[in-house]
């Protein structure tokens, strides 16, 4: 009754903001991203058969308050999916990236939880599921299961049944893809993203016509992935990024996750493509903006991210399926 298994984060291409549904996390709008190799979670999940208290353990501290009522709801969905009888369970998760990269972990810790959980309980293996479970734990999660470029289906159904992530693209069909993720700051956000798109869906007038737009948005994408157009992808996702925030800043009260290092970052990336170099950028609800560009175009990017206040940058290509590890008794 015990398994490991290991999923890495991911970056939208067309975002997720808002949901129609907040306990069952399903969204307004289907959204599109990149799975990030090398970066990753990986968690042990061990049901025994005595009942008693979840303990919950992420980077080596106990958790504790929303982070662990999180992991303990996930794991009560999976002991309702198992005719098994499945007592108290120890979880251990561990990432390989600082929580501080401003990456978010949650995508790659929800994944590797939602198929360590499973596997743990004796469910077979089932993308569509594990995607459908990882939702359950952060929305973004359910783009992580699988590698490459994967698709998060809005959904028209109450209960969730067709909201999960579908692979379009596996990481082998763009390898020369490279995202960068420009360290500009290291402060906390101060509204969770979980909070933002909660007040941005209740409160920006703008919100209606956000989910329209993304939504049609994914599926403009998708012929720029296949045939691997990098300056269309880019734009795209640069515009994407633009309204996401503009849908924010129009939240009652306004939410900012912009910087003034961020703007000095994609002022950059502007200049890089007069100059020939193909870099564009996307943000999620934080400061440090993601840089798309190709690896032939990679070091000089870099370079330009460290010249003007990136202290760190974490280089990133498209990464794989979330693994399960041989069982290690
Ligand atoms: C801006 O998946 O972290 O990164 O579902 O509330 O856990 P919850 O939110 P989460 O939100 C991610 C928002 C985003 C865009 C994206 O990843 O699509």
């Amino acid at each position: 009754m015990r398994s490991t298994a290991s999923a890495h984060p991911n970056i939208a291409l067309v975002k997720y903001w808002g949901k129609r549904d907040e306990r069952l996390i399903l969204p307004h709008q289907s959204s599109l991203s990149v799975t990030l190799g090398p970066l990753s979670v990986t968690t042990t999940v061990e049901f025994d058969d005595r009942p008693g208290d979840d303990e919950v353990r992420i980077n080596g501290q106990v958790a504790a308050g929303s982070e662990r009522a999180r992991v303990v709801e996930l794991l009560g969905l999976v002991r309702k999916a198992t005719k098994q009888k499945l007592g108290r369970a120890r979880m251990v998760s561990v990432g390989d990236f600082p929580a501080a990269a401003g990456l978010a972990s949650s995508a790659a810790a929800f994944a590797a939880l939602a198929v360590a959980a499973r596997t743990a309980a004796g469910l077979p293996r089932d993308t569509r599921a594990e995607s459908i479970l990882a939702r359950r734990g952060s929305g973004s999660a359910s783009r992580s299961v699988q590698g490459g470029f994967v698709r998060w289906n809005r959904g028209r159904r109450a209960d969730g049944a067709d909201s999960f992530g579908e692979q379009l693209f596996d990481a082998a069909h763009w390898p020369s893809l490279r995202l960068l993720v420009g360290m500009v700051s290291r402060e906390e956000k101060e509204v969770k993203s979980r909070d933002g798109m909660r007040t941005t869906v209740e409160t920006s007038p703008y919100y209606p016509a956000w989910a329209k737009d993304a939504e049609a948005e994914v599926a403009r994408i998708v012929p720029f992935i296949r045939r691997r157009d990098l300056e269309a992808v880019g734009e795209l996702a640069e515009k994407n990024a633009w309204r996401m925030h503009a849908t924010a800043f129009a939240a009652d009260p306004p939410l900012c996750y912009l910087k003034p290092e961020t703007l000095a970052v994609i002022e950059r990336c502007r200049e890089l493509r007069k100059k020939g170099v193909g870099a564009w950028f996307t943000l999620d609800a934080g400061p440090n903006p993601v840089l798309l560009t190709s690896k032939a175009d990679e070091a000089k990017v870099v370079k330009v991210l460290q010249q003007h206040g990136a202290r760190e940058v974490v280089r990133c290509h498209p990464g794989g399926d979330v693994v399960v590890h041989p069982a290690e008794r």
